[in-house]
């Protein structure tokens, strides 16, 4: 079974999820920005009706954590009004360092048993005091030999969900699913069985790995597009919006940064070193203990991903593995009265809201 769902969070929190609704919105809460991105369901089809995005004021999200709810709950109003979206039942990702997902082997039992298991159990995991959390498991595949599962288990402080939920309300919208990231980036995609995805934000990576279509690991590189930016910074003595535009500019043979563009690659470079250090890192440490683990896909994603030839320069560098564009577009059709040019452009950066709003108010 595919770990679609987290009941055991969003049950906990009102038993929100009844019905399916003719359309959802997701929404992700970077540390930059905020995207939306309104889905509807009909026909068996998932029709992409509006999407948006707009900047954080800072000091509003600090390290993954909500530090002003005011201000954001003020932002995701305007977001939804600005970008014409209509339905306000909102799914979102609990995310960040203390958002707990980890794979465990149990004794085969079934689930009512399982259950009962991990109850007691739970403390050994998760790093948290008993009672402060929420957590949920789905079993997703054998284990190690036959008398073993593998049981995937979440949990996220209450605190985390409970702030993340009280925004949403008082956005005037109706929480009807809460998810993790993993769960929700790797939705949009296709055939992508044992990949591993790399969400390379403003601030920080946040490196996925699945095991077929189950999330395995999950890490933070201290390395995003801000990273790129301060290259260009230090170099040029830029400030950071010219920094910023010109990074942006950039189209590999019509570069602007001319005469300093060497220096430039040099330490880019060594950036896009040490990210691929990190996930080559990550895929023998996992490999030690699965030793049959294979990852030969890594797609990239978020705002950071969208550095010209960012593909080409992380594939020479892990030798063996196709790294691709995470193109969420394909999973949905795009709805008739929708900026296509825009949509192409952002598209990198929308993966997770489409992710996120792809779910609706399915368990
Ligand atoms: N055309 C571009 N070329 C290079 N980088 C870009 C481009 N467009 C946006 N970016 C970078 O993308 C980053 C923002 O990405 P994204 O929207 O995924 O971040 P976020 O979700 O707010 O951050 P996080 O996920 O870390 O919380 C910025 O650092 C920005 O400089
Ligand atoms: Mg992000």
């Amino acid at each position: 079974m595919i770990p679609n769902r987290f009941n055991t969070i969003t049950s906990k929190l009102g038993n929100w999820l009844i019905k399916q609704p003719a359309s959802a919105v997701g929404i992700d809460i970077g540390s930059s920005c905020v995207k939306a991105a309104e889905v509807s369901f009909g026909n068996r089809q998932k029709v992409l009706r509006a999407v948006g995005v707009l900047d954080l004021p800072k000091n509003v999200m600090e390290d993954g954590f909500i530090t002003n709810a005011k201000a954001l709950t003020e932002v995701i109003r305007q977001l939804l009004t600005n970008s014409g979206i209509v339905s306000r039942e909102v799914v979102v990702a609990v995310s960040g360092r203390l958002v707990f997902v980890r794979e465990v082997m149990l004794p085969v039992m079934n689930q009512a048993e399982i259950k009962e298991a991990i109850k007691w159990d739970m403390e050994k995991y998760v790093p948290y005091e008993p009672g402060s959390y929420y957590y949920d498991f789905a079993v997703v595949g054998p284990g190690n030999n036959e008398l073993e599962i593998k049981v995937l288990l979440v949990a996220a402080p209450h605190e985390l969900v409970n702030t993340l939920v009280n925004v949403i309300k008082q956005a005037d919208c109706m929480p009807i699913a809460i998810d993790i990231e993993p769960l929700a980036i790797y939705r949009p995609l296709r055939d992508a069985d044992n990949a591993m995805i790399i969400d390379i934000g403003s601030h920080v990576s946040q490196l996925m790995m699945f095991q077929g279509a189950s999330p395995a690991v999950s890490r933070f590189i201290p390395i995003g597009g801000l990273s790129f930016t301060e290259v260009i910074m230090r170099t040029l003595g830029l400030d950071y919006a010219e920094a910023e535009r010109l990074k942006q500019r950039q189209t590999g043979e019509n570069s602007d940064f001319e005469g300093e563009q060497l220096l430039i690659y040099q330490q880019i470079d060594l950036l896009v070193d040490e990210l691929a250090r990190e996930v080559r890192r990550t895929v023998e440490y996992y490999q030690v203990q699965n030793r049959e683990a294979v990852f030969d896909k890594l797609y990239l994603t978020g705002g950071g991903a969208k550095l010209t030839n960012l593909p080409q320069h992380i594939a020479a560098k892990l030798g063996g593995v196709a790294v691709l564009l995470h193109n969420p577009l394909t999973a949905v059709t795009l709805s008739p009265g929708i900026d296509t040019h825009y949509l192409q452009d952002m598209a990198l950066q929308f993966a997770l809201s489409i992710g996120l709003a792809m779910r609706g108010g399915k368990p």
